[in-house]
């Protein structure tokens, strides 16, 4: 679902990764596209047509672009491209949001925080995704004799929240083992629920650490010492919120991959959950159709879809390892250029020449293995 803006410039290079990742390891994948977003507007009138979600049903996982975009953007529009993907999300069950980030040595400097900050980041983000604020009922905007009146509702389950802190408590295992649940519960009687719930997993759980943070203390941490945390457990909207924080800490949006789960399985072959992977960057139209955007975080995020959905990780490591190496050499898309090394040592490519160095060291894996240059 290649959606709109740089959505599909950045989803076709994730496909072209794929194929040199079919050829090297024997594999090929079979796609069929759907309209989402936008596009699926005019074409259809709906941000996510009936035939999109059979098609999104009827795969083993969904490569998602991104959607949005000023020609869809008036506030009294009947419907927005946001609409699909959020009927996405809930139709699929996605309700456990994947959002590492990694600081990459060599964009040390691509970020405007201090180096010695955010050295050695490695967190990961999990984000509940189809509940609070923005699916619960009531919803609604309507005219009364005081004028005009709006409500969104943040509501959440017990079981809601619970399964999205289990997925958080299985990751903190497999990691440093430390988890940070993050609520409001100072104002908040949905937080209070949240904590009350990661407190009783905290004691089921024992060999995970976990503390509570208050989401506006942990914005001020995020930045202050970002490196400290491991596994991040939090609400929708605060997710929302702290993930496009976390993002500046990486140097840009163009690096950064995610994974959407729910409890789906794939039949396929060494079949994992089903999942729907997209690049946290929206749709970009300031540089859409320029050739420009960074593909990076579309192709990571196709490489969480071969190990998480589909269980290949040697193919996964391969696909990280290329995107490290091709880094490493120098190579910088605009919105991470001149940043890290000194110039000479990195040359500003476009979209397509940076896969072709990605596709290149997935061909050759010895190229990827080559000691860093820099
Ligand atoms: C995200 C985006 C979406 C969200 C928008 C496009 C609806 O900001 O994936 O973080 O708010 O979830
Ligand atoms: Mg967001």
């Amino acid at each position: 679902m290649p959606g709109d803006g740089i959505g599909p410039e950045v989803t076709a290079e994730a496909v072209r990764m794929l194929a040199a990742v079919g050829k090297r390891f024997g594999h090929s994948f079979e796609y069929t596209e759907a309209l989402v977003g936008g596009a699926a507007i005019d074409a259809t009138g709906s941000a996510l047509p009936d035939e999109s979600l059979n098609i999104a049903k009827q795969s083993d996982s969904i490569l998602f672009g991104a959607v949005g975009g000023p020609k869809w953007d008036d506030p009294r529009a009947a419907t927005r491209p946001e609409a699909g993907l959020l009927a996405l999300r809930r139709g699929m069950g996605l309700f456990a949001n994947l959002r590492p980030v990694k600081v990459v040595p060599e964009l040390l400097g691509a970020s405007p925080i201090k180096s010695t900050v955010i050295d050695g980041v490695d967190l990961i983000v999990v984000r509940e995704l189809t509940g609070g604020l923005y699916f619960a009922e009531p919803k609604k905007r309507w005219n009364d004799s005081q004028g005009r009146k709006a409500v969104d509702t943040l509501k959440y389950t017990e079981k809601e929240i619970r399964r999205v802190l289990q997925v958080g408590f299985d990751l903190a295992r497999g990691r440093r083992g430390r988890l940070a649940s993050v609520d409001k519960a100072n104002v908040l009687a949905s937080s209070r629920l949240w904590r009350e719930v990661a407190q009783e997993m905290a004691e089921e759980n024992p060999d995970v650490s976990v503390s509570h943070i208050l989401v506006d203390a942990c914005a001020m941490m995020l930045i202050q010492r970002p490196a400290e945390f491991d596994v991040i457990v939090t609400e929708n909207m605060f997710g929302d919120i702290l993930t496009d924080e976390a993002s500046v800490l990486a140097g840009s949006m163009g690096m950064l991959p995610s994974a959407s789960l729910g409890t789906k399985k794939i039949r396929k072959r060494g079949g994992g959950l089903y999942g729907m992977y997209e690049p946290i960057h929206g749709s970009a139209p300031d540089i859409a159709g320029q050739g420009i955007a960074n593909p990076l975080a579309a192709i990571s995020s196709a490489a969480m879809m071969l190990r998480l959905s589909f269980g290949l990780n040697e193919e996964a490591d391969a696909v990280e390892a290329a995107v490290d190496a091709t880094l490493a050499a120098g190579y910088r898309t605009a919105d991470v250029a001149g940043v890290g090394v000194a110039d000479s040592d990195t040359q500003v490519v476009k979209t397509t020449q940076m896969a072709d160095a990605v596709i290149e060291r997935i061909e050759n894996p010895e190229r990827a293995r080559v000691p860093r240059p820099l």
